[in-house]
């Protein structure tokens, strides 16, 4: 049996791992190890066949006995250990963290999407396999059928991304800021006469005056948004505007003149764990929207097209609704006023999962298989 050592599985991508794993019964098969950064020789977790002491994370010797090694610990991690394992290690990495997505020798696993690239790289013998960003991947569940077909010139995507995208710390920071807000204008909102400029006031007046929780996220997120992610890279772009052309196109096989040019605006809003984007496409040719629906639909098993429809669009294409799911809705789909080549869509989908923890898992089923 494989020996797979799992990293960093109890952070929030790693145990939205472990349950989508136990959920779809694949530890069996397996002989799963589990590692630890701060808890060498607390027992591990029972997967189904007993609880072992848990291993040395930075021990190269014992992790160089895996056949696979699952890493969510973080870029961090990767950085200190791979580089080192590797020297005398041809065993397979996969890992959530962006450290190793643009080397030459890695993979950025989204098999809905491109498994054509991914099976070529076990055939030609890589070993690294990564999760790609999350905007990414969501980005390309969602609109998987339309760069199938070859038929984006280009897109550009404004993001409205989600707190778990930051990191636990920050999702209970932005919690607490909503909660510091309504403790703020409490006995306002309990009186019906109450003038709703003077409750404003006072929200306003709390989102500036530094006393809410902001060791996370630096300044207020709750009732405000946040039009930056990650550090800057060259031209103005954030790192995190950045990854949606490289990684985009690495992950469907384009590489220098077929490139696909994609860029927009990335910006942090306060939905929980699902982010969500706006897209501006440049179609290839004229095609209806009717057309357009059916190419996106047929795509895969996941993606959902909700109807141009204040009611149903309301309902379904929100974070509230996508959160713990793995559909990807698409929905405010039309052509713009700009041109018949130009197509706008809305699309929402959980950051955790397809984001983060699903394309990983399910790398390491093929790769088990
Ligand atoms: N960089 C993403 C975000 C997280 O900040 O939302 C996952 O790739």
């Amino acid at each position: 049996m494989l020996k797979v050592g799992f990293v960093g599985w109890r952070g929030m991508v790693g145990s939205v791992l472990m349950e989508r794993m136990q959920s779809e019964n694949n530890f069996q098969g397996i002989e799963p190890f589990f590692f630890t950064t701060s808890q060498v020789g607390q027992q591990g977790p029972d997967v189904g066949s007993g609880s072992q002491p848990l291993v040395d994370a930075k021990d190269i010797k014992k992790l160089a006995e895996m056949d696979i090694i699952m890493s969510c610990q973080g870029g961090k991690y990767t950085s200190a250990v791979y580089p080192e394992l590797r020297k005398n290690w041809n065993g397979f990495w996969i890992d959530a963290a962006s450290t190793l997505r643009m080397a030459e020798d890695s993979i950025i696993v989204l098999d809905p999407v491109n498994r054509k690239v991914i099976d070529q790289g076990l055939r030609d013998g890589i070993k690294n396999y990564i999760g790609g960003n999350c905007t990414v991947s969501l980005m390309l569940m969602a609109l998987g059928g339309l760069f199938q077909e070859n038929l984006i010139e280009w897109v550009s995507s404004m993001t409205y991304q989600a707190a778990s995208g930051a990191g636990a710390g920050n999702m209970r920071e932005l919690i607490s800021q909503m909660g510091a807000l309504e403790k703020e204008v409490a006995e306002l909102l309990a009186d019906p006469a109450s003038a709703i400029l003077e409750i404003d006031r006072k929200i306003t007046a709390k989102l500036n005056d530094g006393s809410l929780p902001l060791e996370n996220w630096g300044v207020p997120l709750a009732a405000s948004l946040i039009p930056w992610i990650d550090i800057p890279v060259e031209n103005g772009q954030t790192r995190e505007e950045w990854k949606g052309f490289v990684e985009t196109n690495k992950i469907l096989g384009n590489r220098g003149a077929r490139d696909i040019p994609i860029d927009g605006q990335c910006v942090r809003i306060g939905a929980m764990r699902c982010h969500s984007q706006a897209f501006t496409i440049k179609l290839k040719k004229d095609i209806s929207v009717g057309e357009v629906e059916n190419i996106l639909t047929n795509h895969n098993q996941w993606v959902q097209v909700i109807a141009n429809e204040r009611e149903i669009t309301s309902r379904e294409l929100t974070p509230a609704n996508a959160s713990g799911t793995l559909t990807i809705p698409i929905g405010r789909i039309r052509k713009m006023n700009i041109g018949p080549r130009y197509l706008t869509a809305f699309t929402v989908g959980d950051q955790l999962l397809w984001g983060a923890a699903e394309p990983v898992r399910r790398i390491l089923m093929i790769i088990r298989s």
